[in-house]
């Protein structure tokens, strides 16, 4: 393992490479242990660059056997080797040389699973961001791209399948029990999008017509007799390939699209070119075994891969600090195709729900970072929700600020003047300004300044006047590295509503830009005034979340009940809802935390119910009403000084007292939200399941009791009904018979499944108080657990540590070792899931101080132990600075 060496990145000192790479020639000859890996490139000096630069290439863990310079063994004396580079001196001024690099490198030990690396007995590779080091000395940086030529040369038996990017050129046997492939990517890629796997797998195959004729196969490799349960994600891959030809008017560009599920994969999949390498979690379902979550989960996600292929892949970053510029705008795409597939207005809620759950909580805390940073010690810390949600949020404005037309238009211009090229955000942001004539300076602090903007709102109607006067100021908290902060430009939607719930049409908008039903925000401070507005409206402010902020804005109980039931912006009454529990949800923690009685306002519960109960809302938006805000964002509302287990019982009391005042409501959704017998994952039916297990929820609360869920266990017939119901079980009854019935029938059923088991650590894991943490290590003892298994261990320990805040945050500080110690081990085998499990202590300091301390110790034992990784050693040290 690379250990650290307190090196900064900085994106000032950003240099185009002195040498300009032609095209690479790679041959592996795979071995599990002795992989040899023979790279031919040819290479020129830049113009302009001095002669006598030297030529510099990264490594990771590597050793030189071999290197020749036109195809002559180069003299010692003429380069010099380490493990992290190879330095070749006095290479000619100005013609093309080629050079050949032979490395040997042992997939089998590779536990980081980053380079080459061995996943259920097949080869497979991770190159983002900086992997491809780890298998040859390498220009390895996103700004230098080549068409790639692949040999790969292996065991037939074991590696009946030898693939790589681009189109397949050609095969043949290769002496005694060995073949060979040969694959060409014409298309110019950085090394972070070379993709090689080999094995034995089954398949799938299909067929993609382009918008212009073209076919190309669509293969999606899987292992053996996991087939079937591909073909979901092969039905997404299709209609991700058609949405991005009628929306954004992109064509597949190979003969061929393969994706590959391994099961031992760092994060969610990888967009190389025409080879995407998938976490088998975002590839296999069926209805047995796949929540609705999960299919939704698949379908974004390919999608999300799909998508690369223009925005990442055809035009790439520049820099890793530009990571955003794929990241932030291809989860955009990802996040629009999912609402037309599905409910727009409820794809927002979710996609709001889980920026505010996981980003608001980074921004506000020692890890807050710009959408595009300027500096990084480890860059693979960067794959941040910050990067990618708030990213997609900044994008999102875009379309909001211009309008839907002129983004369009903009993304053509791009698309157009970028095609090939290795970016950067300016060159994004400048497309947009020459299509619109707009000025974004303003706008582009959202890619600069990190914190979540503080927008605090007042209004005051004149009926003389007929005017509503909205007074609107922004601040931007300070974070780590930045105090001062600028005003930015903030595309609020906005609607003012009368009693009866109509809109209001203003006759003329003054004091700030208002067009298109959204105020544009761009001083500190601006009254916006609304004129020819008959009586005293609601307004309804940040429609569809424009704007990634907090929003201060008193607003009386019966105006949000007002938005509640007549917005025609779905996302907007779901807010309602959420901002009428919140002040009862904040209530409720204090007197919890004093003893008090907990008390409910019965404006919200009525509001709540009637939602519930009103058959002219989608069912699946019932539900998302219904799921109160959780423990993590009543939290962060609270601001600091908190108690994790006085915001659980507050919260667990108030859902007592809805689910007493509308057992009947619930009782029956209960019996009326059915869905067919035969399954089908379609937005409707996950819908109607989503609202009956919330009905199951509520139920278990009024009744007190284990047997509704027990009986629900007994009769579903999807996974989504049965992990609910064992989930309410093992929650709310964690040590009853039927719970650990429960557990065990659903473990014997699914031991052979891993992505099931995953499931079943997960559930218990996340079962609240101060007894999960024993539970959690005999866990961890398990026959089932694998400590090798990124999804394994994000199933147990990641659950336990992010989602668990009373199990984990137990005021003995014991969750706080027990996860430095697992971050040690970890850390050990494979440092960036270390580092991604170590972000749950991003919210230490909002803790009541005795927790806090707690935490504080253990990060600092962390931080005292030496030899850890660049990935830990940076999230230690600005966990505890920042
Ligand atoms: N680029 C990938 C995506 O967002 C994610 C990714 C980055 C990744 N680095 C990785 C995946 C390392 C696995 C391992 O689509
Ligand atoms: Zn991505």
């Amino acid at each position: 393992m690379r250990t650290d060496i307190g090196q900064v990145i900085n994106l000032a000192d950003y240099q185009p490479t002195d040498f300009v790479l032609e095209r690479v020639d790679l041959t592996f000859e795979l071995d599990p242990t002795e992989t040899k890996v023979e790279s031919r490139l040819i290479f020129h000096r830049r113009e302009g660059v001095d002669g006598t630069a030297p030529l510099l290439l990264d490594g990771d863990e590597l050793a030189l056997s071999g290197l020749l310079f036109d195809q002559v063994e180069m003299p010692p004396e003429q380069y010099t080797a380490t493990p992290e580079s190879l330095t070749i001196r006095n290479l000619p001024p100005s013609e093309p040389f080629e050079l050949t690099i032979t490395t040997i490198i042992n997939p089998e030990a590779n536990t980081q699973l980053m380079g080459l690396y061995r996943t259920g007995g097949i080869y497979c590779t991770q190159c983002e961001a900086e992997g491809f080091r780890r298998i040859t000395y390498f220009p390895d940086r996103p700004d230098v791209l080549a068409p790639f030529t692949v040999n790969i040369i292996a065991d037939k038996a074991a590696n009946p399948l030898l693939l790589s990017n681009g189109n397949f050129l050609g095969g043949a046997g290769y002496g005694e029990g060995k073949h060979f492939a040969a694959w060409f990517d014409p298309h110019p890629k950085p090394s972070y999008l070379f993709a090689l796997v080999a094995g034995d797998l089954g398949v799938i195959e299909d067929s993609f017509t382009t918008m212009n004729g073209r076919e190309v196969a669509l293969k999606i490799y899987v292992e053996h007799g996991k087939e079937p349960r591909a073909a979901y994600a092969m039905d997404a891959l299709k209609r991700s390939m058609k949405w991005d030809e009628e929306v954004f008017g992109r064509e597949y560009d190979l003969d061929i699209f393969m994706i590959v599920a391994v099961s031992d994969f760092n994060m969610g999949a990888m967009e190389n070119k025409g080879l995407n390498v998938f976490n088998d979690k975002y590839v296999l379902a069926d209805p047995e075994t796949a929540t609705d979550a999960d299919y939704a989960n698949i379908e974004a996600i390919i999608a999300h891969e799909y998508f690369h292929n223009w925005t990442g892949n055809r035009i790439t970053c520049r820099d890793w600090f530009q990571l955003c510029l794929k990241e932030g705008l291809t989860v955009y795409r990802d996040h629009e195709f999912s609402a037309d597939q599905r409910s727009r207005p409820v794809k927002r809620i979710a996609e709001v729900r889980h920026l505010k759950s996981e980003q608001f909580p980074e921004d506000g805390g020692p890890l807050a970072h710009p959408v595009r940073p300027t500096k990084y010690r480890e860059i693979n810390n960067f794959y941040t929700t910050t990067v990618y949600e708030k990213g997609s949020e900044v994008t999102r404005m875009i379309a909001t600020l211009l309008g839907k037309e002129t983004f369009k238009k903009g993304m053509d211009l791009y698309f157009d003047r970028h095609d090939g090229q290795a970016v950067t955000i300016e060159d994004f942001i400048k497309c947009f300004e020459d299509i619109s004539g707009r000025d974004l300076a303003k706008f582009s602090l959202w890619y600069h300044q990190a914190g979540t903007p503080l927008v605090t709102a007042s209004g005051t109607y004149d009926a003389g006047a007929k005017t509503f006067s909205l007074s609107l100021e922004q601040m931007i908290p300070a974070t780590p590295g930045q105090t001062e902060k600028l005003p930015m430009h903030i595309p609020l939607s906005l609607a003012l509503f009368a009693e009866d719930g109509a809109a209001f049409a203003p006759t003329s908008v003054d004091g700030a830009e208002y067009s298109g039903s959204v105020l544009h925000l761009t001083d500190r401070a601006q009254t916006a005034v609304f004129h020819g507005i008959a009586s005293r409206p609601v307004v309804s402010i940040n429609r569809s979340f424009s704007a990634p902020i907090n929003l201060h804005f008193d607003q009386m109980p019966a105006d949000l009940a007002l938005l509640a039931r007549h917005e025609s912006d779905h996302f907007a009454r779901w807010q309602a809802f959420t901002d009428l529990a919140l002040p009862n949800l904040l209530t409720a923690a204090r007197d919890a935390r004093e003893d008090r009685p907990v008390v409910v306002e019965q404006t919200f519960v009525d509001t709540l119910l009637a939602a519930a109960a009103d058959e002219s809302l989608e069912p699946a938006f019932r539900a998302q009403a219904l799921a109160l805000p959780s423990e993590s964002d009543i939290a962060r509302e609270l601001g600091g000084n908190n108690d994790p287990d006085a915001i659980h019982a507050g919260r667990q009391a108030v859902i007592t007292q809805i689910a007493d005042a509308g057992k009947d409501v619930f009782s029956s959704l209960y019996e009326s939200m059915t869905t067919p017998s035969s399954f089908t994952a379609d937005a409707a039916s996950a819908g109607r399941r989503a609202l009956r297990n919330a009905a199951l929820t509520y139920l278990s609360y009024a009744e007190n009791s284990p047997t509704r869920a027990k009986n629900a266990f007994n009769a579903a017939n999807n996974m989504t009904d049965l992990l609910h119901a064992l989930t309410i079980l093992a929650h709310r009854f964690p040590d009853s018979e039927d719970a650990s019935e429960a557990l065990s029938t659903f473990r014997e059923r699914f031991a052979e499944n891993p992505l099931v088991v995953d499931k079943w650590f997960s559930v218990q894991a996340a079962i609240p108080g101060t007894g999960t943490l024993d539970r959690v290590q005999n866990l961890m003892a398990h026959p089932l657990f694998k400590r090798t298994n990124p999804n394994r261990v994000r199933a147990l320990v990641g659950t336990f540590v992010f989602t668990n805040p009373t199990g984990f945050g137990r005021a003995d500080g014991e969750g706080y070792r027990f996860l430095a110690r697992e971050i040690l081990d970890i850390d050990r085998r494979n440092p960036q899931l270390a580092a991604r499990i170590l972000t749950s202590m991003r919210s230490w300091r909002s803790l009541e101080p005795i927790r806090a301390d707690h935490a504080r110790s253990a990060l600092l034992g962390i931080e005292r132990t030496q030899g850890l990784s660049t990935d830990v050693r940076d999230i230690v040290e600005r966990t505890l600075k920042g």
